[in-house]
């Protein structure tokens, strides 16, 4: 099991070519925790994503991860885009058995684990499927399956279930939750969709236009659970009686 990492933009710019999209953007990712980053189209969602991964060096500026500045990729930060290269002449099982293999999960014990998570995916009887045999939601199973098997300590999702249908969709967000509380992680996750955000965010960070700075940065009221309201609700009443 691991736990999640911090993660910091320090004052950063990025750009593509002269004019910088983003402009000195301070924000702050607790370990552990879902922040969300929302705007509107164009803003920067993804190229900020991207630079938290490290494939966009920023002009100015820090990105750290754990107080370290990132300088380049690496497998403790995952990255889940809407459709992004589950290698299609891999089965599903054999896509994430190489997750588990580049994290150095020895040979022996890799088939049993991937299994597991094919289980835990809901994607029981498809392990010897190939990628081009599955519906677009059973894809981004895999791939959320995929990411979280190399047990990386953060996991950056861009527009993930963005192509979804609104049911399939809705069964990913409850997935990525529970997968998540199994697995815990920080995650940051690109939505433009307000009630996405809501209902997956422990924070939600929106952006301004390109080059504006942040507009807002949100605690959502948690928990997500109306079962986990009463117990809270429990737990004060409980402490209230022992004062
Ligand atoms: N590879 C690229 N080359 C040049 N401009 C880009 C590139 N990717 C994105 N942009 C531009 O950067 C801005 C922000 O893009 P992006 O981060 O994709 O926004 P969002 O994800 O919020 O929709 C947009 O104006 C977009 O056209
Ligand atoms: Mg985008």
């Amino acid at each position: 099991m691991t736990t999640g990492m911090s993660l910091r933009t320090d004052r950063i710019q990025l750009s593509y070519t002269g004019t910088p999209v983003i402009d000195d953007l301070t924000v702050d990712v607790r370990p552990g925790e879902i922040l969300i980053l929302t705007g509107p189209s164009g803003c920067g969602k993804s190229t900020v994503l991207r630079a938290l991964a490290g494939l966009l060096r920023p002009d100015s500026g820090r990105v750290l991860a754990d107080g370290t500045e990132v300088t380049g990729t690496s497998r403790d930060r995952a990255v889940v885009f809407q459709d992004n290269a589950l290698l299609p002449w891999r089965t599903v099982r054999s896509n994430i058995e190489l997750a588990l293999k580049l994290r150095g999960e020895p040979r022996a014990g890799r088939r049993a684990l991937a299994d597991k998570w094919i289980d835990e995916i809901g994607l029981t009887g498809f392990a010897d499927y190939l990628p081009k045999s599955l519906s677009g939601g059973m894809r981004q199973r895999v791939q959320l399956a995929r990411g979280l098997a190399g047990a990386p300590r953060a996991v950056l999702m861009d527009e993930p279930f963005g192509a979804l249908d609104t049911q399939t969709r809705a069964t990913m967000q409850r997935l990525l939750i529970d997968t998540w509380r199994t697995h815990p992680t920080t995650v940051v996750f690109v939505t433009h969709d307000v009630d996405e955000a809501l209902l997956l965010g422990d924070r939600v960070a929106v952006l301004g236009r390109a080059g504006e700075p942040l507009r807002a940065l949100l605690e959502v009221p948690q928990p997500r659970e109306p079962d986990v309201d009463r117990a809270v609700l429990r737990a004060k009443i409980i402490t209230a009686l022992e004062n």
